[in-house]
């Protein structure tokens, strides 16, 4: 089981406007959960139909290189289980819900996504789980780069050793 401290889950989530206000990463500079965010996309409401839209570079702090999608996934079954070193995310729940608990090593957040004008900014070098899926539900998730097995932490006590946390809770 990862080490951290579970820092609550969020049932509504904490949604930030589309002024962003993202973190700029040091060279030294520890990423850590605090870092993971809500995003509320603009939504053109019409008894058509309703309208979301994504903008790189203005409602995600990155180009979007790559889009891919979870769907049918089983109930009761986990996804993520691993953290990138340089790829950032956006995660939507395109038609259901799903949970997402972010983890920098120190702190867990759990958070719940079922809006589909809402989406969950996840930097670089977060750990993540997904899990609470409902039938049915579809995960959309926008991401900053080419799809790289390199890129990829999998192996959770790698990951602790990556962003410099001792056993013990020392850094
Ligand atoms: P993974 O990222 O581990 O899925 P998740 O985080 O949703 O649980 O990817 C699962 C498999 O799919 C793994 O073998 C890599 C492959 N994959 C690609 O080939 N291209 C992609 O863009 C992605 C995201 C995964």
């Amino acid at each position: 089981m990862p080490a951290g401290r579970m820092v609550g889950a969020n049932p509504v989530p904490q949604v930030s406007n589309l002024d962003l206000n993202f973190t700029v990463m040091g060279a030294f500079a520890r990423i850590s959960i605090n870092d993971c965010r809500m995003v509320n996309l603009p939504k053109i409401s019409d008894p058509r139909g309703n309208l979301t839209f994504v903008e790189g570079q203005r409602h995600v702090p990155f180009e979007i290189k790559r889009v891919y999608y979870l769907y049918d996934v089983p109930g009761g079954e986990k996804r993520g289980g691993h953290a990138h070193k340089a790829l950032q995310q956006l995660l939507i729940a395109m038609s259901g819900s799903f949970d997402v608990v972010v983890d920098d090593g120190r702190e867990k957040q759990r958070f719940h996504l079922n809006r589909s004008y809402h989406g969950l900014y996840i930097p670089s070098m977060i750990w993540r789980d997904m899990d609470n899926f409902s039938s049915g539900s579809v995960c959309l998730v926008l991401a900053s780069e080419y799809y790289s097995e390199a890129d990829y932490y999998r192996d959770y006590e790698d990951y602790i050793f990556a962003v410099g946390i001792r056993r013990g809770g020392g850094v």
